[in-house]
């Protein structure tokens, strides 16, 4: 479903991305770790262009994309397979929570109004927000707020579902919310790589789960072996800081 080769992003001087490979398969839920600054971020916005990548490939559903010029056209096409979640919820503060997910279903899969209500209702229930169709952003939670932004990314029905630290722009109090709404999703058929500092959710919700570290791909496996067999010392260490620093909460 994703397939990533010889992949690397400098900015400027920084080499940022140094070679990575992998796939993802279908229907895979893939949780990508590692420090900060070690560029999680960087690689998942590659994976939909936000970023260009200055060497490799990347290839998702039946869409190849090689570093060099990319049209807009190729960008196009590449993102008819892909949503993105950021940490910063990025809604329309003028539009209802309704008017949020269908926008993208009207102006840009073409659907009638009725068609667009009918399927954003359908979405907003998936992430407990029907209630709320008719409420501004302002007038909700950070959490409900990243759970509109889901639904409004999972009405565009795409193959792959991308997301950057969903949770971190949460109050302790909301993570859990969207973790739950997020697991729900992580149990269907829709292929998702989410970047999270939540261990214990990436142990749990994970079929497989990234190590990166100085831009390159330490380890990617299952959770039981990432989480208590890991192979090389640098996850390790890595988890035994931030378990211990989560502990001590
Ligand atoms: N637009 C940019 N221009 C220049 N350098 C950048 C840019 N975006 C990221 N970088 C650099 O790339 C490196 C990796 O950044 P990235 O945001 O991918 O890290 P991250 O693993 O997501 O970190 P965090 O856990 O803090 O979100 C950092 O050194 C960062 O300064
Ligand atoms: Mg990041």
């Amino acid at each position: 479903m994703i397939e990533v080769s010889r992949l690397e992003k400098r900015y400027a001087g920084n080499h940022v991305l140094k070679g990575i490979d992998f796939h993802v398969r279908q229907s895979e839920t893939v949780a990508i770790i590692g420090p900060s600054g070690s560029g999680k971020s960087t690689l998942i916005r590659c994976l939909n262009l936000l970023e260009q990548p200055s060497a490799g490939s990347i290839r998702i559903e039946h869409q190849q994309v090689h570093a060099g010029a990319i049209s807009k056209k190729t960008i196009h096409a590449l993102r008819q397979h892909t949503g993105m979640v950021f940490q910063a919820f990025n809604l329309f503060p003028h539009l209802t929570t309704l008017e949020n997910v269908t926008q993208g279903l009207i102006t840009v899969q073409r659907k009638s109004r009725t068609q667009a209500q009918e399927e954003g209702m359908h979405f907003l229930t998936k992430v407990g927000m029907a209630a709320k169709a008719q409420s501004y952003p302002a007038q909700l939670s950070g959490g409900q707020q990243q759970r509109v932004a889901i639904a409004r990314t999972l009405a565009m029905q795409p193959k792959v579902l991308l997301m950057d630290e969903p949770t971190s722009a949460l109050d302790p109090e909301l993570v859990q919310e969207v973790l739950q709404v997020i697991r729900a999703i992580a149990q269907e058929a829709i292929t998702t790589v989410i970047v999270t500092h939540e261990l214990r959710f990436a142990q749990e919700v994970a079929d497989r789960v990234m190590f990166i570290d100085g831009g390159k791909i330490i380890e990617f496996a299952p959770p039981a072996e990432i989480f208590q067999r890991p192979k090389q010392p640098r996850t390790a260490l890595f988890l035994s800081k931030y378990l211990e620093a989560e502990y001590a909460i």
